[in-house]
């Protein structure tokens, strides 16, 4: 959906430092996912499908912001507000931003009416405007490329906080990754075993400090990997 041209068109947006007047008590991330990710990807950035029921919700942020009419800058966001409340409830061909082929593939979206309340529309909305920008699809971009250069067990120390315990060649709270390394010599059963199930007092370094165990929250799978990666530091 023309997404260059409304990359640039939202550069200016959010230079002008938009602020809403008032903002809602009700959490519009959550109600996001609930009430429209079933047709709507989420995800910043956008992942996109042959068969997708509708634009990623990133898209039609853009599209939104770029296309809106608004007497200045700071009206803008208000008013595409105002544009997803009644939207949602009443859409149709002529309403929306689409342009014409993604109407005809996707089809006019089905009125949410009695799906979701006017308050739960103003909060899912200045989520939108204000998760979905520039600036934050840039950092997420920048985020996923580093991690994808990553190797697979450093980016799995980095995603499960293995790395605000422990450094490659430093102890902190945790021994560092080179000190449990050369203790097992290239044996990673321990290691397995400690990432599983916790470990404590075995080094005097982290002074009673103890390793929390993971095996609910890490795969097998994974925690092999990461042990591999770890008997190399
Ligand atoms: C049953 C599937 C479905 C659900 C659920 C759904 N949408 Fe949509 N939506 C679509 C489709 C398909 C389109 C594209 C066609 C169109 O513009 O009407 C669309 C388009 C839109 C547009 C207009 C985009 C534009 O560029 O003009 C907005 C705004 C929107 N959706 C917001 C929402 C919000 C907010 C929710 C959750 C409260 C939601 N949608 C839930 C299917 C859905
Ligand atoms: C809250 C801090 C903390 C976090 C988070 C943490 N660790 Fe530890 N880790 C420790 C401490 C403290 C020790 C030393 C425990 C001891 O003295 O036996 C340790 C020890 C270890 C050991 C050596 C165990 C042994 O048997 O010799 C390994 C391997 C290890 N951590 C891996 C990891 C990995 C992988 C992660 C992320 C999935 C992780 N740690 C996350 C604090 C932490």
């Amino acid at each position: 959906m023309m997404y260059k041209s409304l990359f640039l068109a939202t550069l200016v947006v959010f230079s002008g430092c938009a602020q809403q007047e008032h903002h809602s008590n009700l959490d519009g991330k959550k109600l996001l996912e609930q009430k429209c990710s079933q047709c709507h990807n989420t995800d910043l950035p956008p992942k996109t499908f042959a068969d997708e029921k509708a634009p990623p919700m990133m898209a039609v942020a853009f599209h939104i912001k770029d296309f809106i009419h608004a007497s200045s800058e700071s009206d803008k966001i208000p008013k595409a507000i105002e544009f997803v409340k009644d939207y949602v409830v009443n859409p149709s061909a002529s309403k929306s931003f689409c342009d014409k082929q993604s109407l005809k593939e996707y089809g006019v979206m089905p009125s949410q009416k009695g799906k979701v309340t006017q308050d739960e529309l103003q909060a899912i909305a200045e989520y939108m405007f204000s998760h979905y920008t520039l600036q934050n699809l840039t950092q997420a971009q920048m985020l996923e490329n580093r991690l994808a250069k990553m190797p697979k067990g450093k980016r799995l120390a980095l995603q499960n906080g293995c790395l605000s315990c422990h450094k490659i060649n430093k102890d902190l709270v945790g021994p560092s990754f080179h000190t449990i390394a050369k203790r097992y010599d290239g044996k990673m059963t321990t290691i397995e075993q400690s990432i599983k199930n916790g470990s404590s007092n075995k080094y005097k370094t982290s002074r009673g400090a103890v390793m929390p165990a993971f095996a609910k929250k890490i795969s097998d799978q994974d925690i092999k990997v990461l042990s591999e990666w770890i008997v190399q530091r």
